[in-house]
């Protein structure tokens, strides 16, 4: 090493002269173990060496385009930290939107049976369990990576959230479930996009991202699959690309699903569609 000098004002402005100044913040808080309030009226206090050095090397690893998720090693979602890093997908905040529409479609509802299809780092599994508390019977949530569940267990661990995990194919391992809600937020990125070459998706596993020509391909393949597992008046909500809306509210209607319709993010973009089992269970749903 390096110049990189020993107080935090120093050190950010150092990395503020590599990187951006909102990244260089957010790691040098993560290796001081400071808050930017103490970064912003504490300047002068130091380093030491071994922070210094780690500081550098997480600055050279954010240069070449690093997520700051992966090397903080954690990504805030619906107020509760997650631990994340490379292997599992970063959580988005427009997944926030899934968890709002999956709660005021059961408001009222008890003993819901939940099952959160490729859960990743657990978001969604862990954020129902945690908000429907006793109203949750149970909460199952299925990965086809056995590293992604690695994070997901200990999120639910580290904030004591009850859900039975599940290495598998999305429904493939569970017959003769029933669920009343059903959650995913698959994989809906179309093969070759450019965007999967570019920023924090060049480094995310491309098993989680990308789903056939024309990013559908899971979907679809959930949606077939969902029949024997939805108990009558069970909903199911996906979330999909910004131009995909159209084509999964069709998908979920041609598998038998009624009050199919889609919400909106915070930027007015449908990002969720949603479907729901008759309640007399009558809906013949494709099975394939
Ligand atoms: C877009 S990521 C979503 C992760 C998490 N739910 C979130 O919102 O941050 C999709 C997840 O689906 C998983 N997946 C992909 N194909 C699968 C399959 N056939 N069966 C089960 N999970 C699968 C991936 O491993 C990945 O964790």
């Amino acid at each position: 090493m390096t110049e990189v000098p020993l107080s935090l004002g120093q050190a950010l402005g150092w990395a503020r002269e590599q990187i951006d100044g909102v990244d260089a913040r957010a790691l040098l808080c993560h290796v001081a173990e400071c808050s930017h309030a103490t970064l912003s009226g504490f300047p002068e206090r130091m380093l030491t060496h071994p922070q210094a050095r780690t500081f550098e090397r997480l600055v050279e690893r954010r240069l070449i385009g690093e997520p700051i998720a992966y090397l903080v090693g954690a990504r805030e979602f619906y107020s509760r930290r997650f631990r994340v890093g490379a292997g599992v997908l970063i959580p988005r905040p427009e997944t926030e939107v899934l968890v709002e529409e999956a709660l005021r479609r059961v408001a009222g509802r008890e003993q819901l049976r939940v099952l959160d299809l490729g859960t990743g780092s657990g978001i969604l599994a862990i954020t129902l369990a945690l908000e429907l508390g006793a109203r949750a019977e149970s909460v199952v949530a299925v990965d086809r990576s056995a590293e992604a569940l690695g994070y997901a267990v200990w999120n639910a661990g580290a904030l004591g959230a009850r859900v039975d995990f599940r290495e598998g194919d999305w429904l493939a391992g569970l017959e003769g479930y029933q669920f009343d809600l059903v959650v995913s937020n698959p994989p809906y990125v179309a093969d070759g996009d450019p965007h999967l070459a570019r920023g924090d998706l060049r480094f995310e596993p491309v098993s989680a991202l990308a789903s056939g020509p024309a990013g559908l391909d899971d979907i679809r393949l959930i949606a077939r699959s969902l029949g024997p597992h939805l108990a009558a008046g069970a909903w199911v909500l996906i979330e999909h690309g910004w131009d995909q809306a159209a084509d999964v509210r069709a998908i979920l209607a041609s598998a038998g699903l009624a009050q199919v319709g889609s919400a909106d993010d915070l930027a007015g973009i449908s990002r969720v569609s949603f479907g729901r089992r008759r309640i007399d269970g009558t809906s013949a749903i494709a099975v394939d």
